[in-house]
């Protein structure tokens, strides 16, 4: 166990699955104590479970991100207990993969009020303690899609850029206050959320197409945001960071 994040609190939204599992992971292992939230309750367990096994100290909040007022309540319980929130991962999301002619409305709803509103609102319910502490960090998880473009998922890859939009604003909002805002955006990688969409044989063409020759990792997010919540980024803000193994600039 390192302690860059030794003393601090962090909430991890999405901490069930792919990325939030290792992001999670990480922070605990740099001393943080990781409030691991999650609507799937059993993912969220499995996460905490791990993190503690590790030597790591974790606690489950079991809500859906939608819920803002949920959330705020739930943020509040942190800092009452804990006195603190330092850090807010916003990485709970959806995805879509669906062709612009076939977004419906609930679809289109959908996909922002959970990969943009709740993330919205959900910085929203810590800044305040961030403020008075004059200290946080807000890490927002983007994609790589929001930065290039990318056929059939122009729904997701709005949402996603919302982020970034946000981060920017909060970033200058907020820099008076010691608080550091900033965007991961990721490329492709094999969790859950993109299994579900493609089969087998694209999810290695993607990972030979790589300039690395592999698809990202968990654990590639997981450093980043890690970074990024520690004394190493404290003067880094307003900032989209990307883990793609140079897919960007290859697409140039
Ligand atoms: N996998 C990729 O290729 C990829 C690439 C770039 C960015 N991302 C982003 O990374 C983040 C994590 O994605 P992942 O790949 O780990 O997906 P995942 O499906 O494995 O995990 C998402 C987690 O978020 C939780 N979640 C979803 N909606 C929620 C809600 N309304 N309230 C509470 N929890 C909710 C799910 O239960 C799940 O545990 C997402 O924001 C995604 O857009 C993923």
């Amino acid at each position: 166990m390192a302690d860059a994040l030794q003393g601090q609190v962090a909430i991890v939204t999405g901490a069930g699955g792919g990325l939030g599992r290792a992001q999670a992971a990480a922070l605990a292992a740099e001393g943080a104590l990781v409030v691991v939230h999650d609507r799937n309750r059993e993912t969220a367990a499995t996460c905490a479970e791990a993190i503690v096994k590790a030597g790591g100290a974790a606690e489950v909040v079991v809500g859906n991100v939608t819920d803002n007022a949920d959330f705020r309540k739930a943020a509040a319980d942190i800092e009452h207990r804990h006195g603190r929130i330092d850090i807010l991962v916003n990485n709970a999301g959806i995805g879509g993969g669906q062709a612009f002619e076939d977004v419906n409305e609930a679809l289109f709803d959908e996909i922002f009020r959970i990969n943009a509103k709740a993330p919205f609102f959900a910085a929203q319910a810590v800044i305040a303690g961030m403020k008075q502490r004059r200290h946080g960090r807000i890490i927002n998880i983007s994609s790589l899609v929001a930065l290039r473009g990318t056929a059939n998922n122009p729904h997701y890859a709005g949402s996603k850029a919302a982020l970034i939009g946000f981060a920017r604003c909060w970033a200058l909002e907020y820099a008076p206050f010691n608080i550091c805002v900033n965007t991961v955006a990721p490329s492709f990688i094999a969790t859950p959320m993109a299994t579900n969409f493609f089969s087998a044989e694209d999810i290695a063409r993607r990972g030979q197409a790589n300039p690395m020759g592999r698809l990202a990792t968990p654990d590639d997010v997981a450093k980043l945001v890690t970074f990024l919540a520690g004394p190493g980024a404290d003067f880094i803000t307003g900032q989209t960071l990307s883990a793609n193994g140079g897919e960007y600039v290859n697409a140039m």
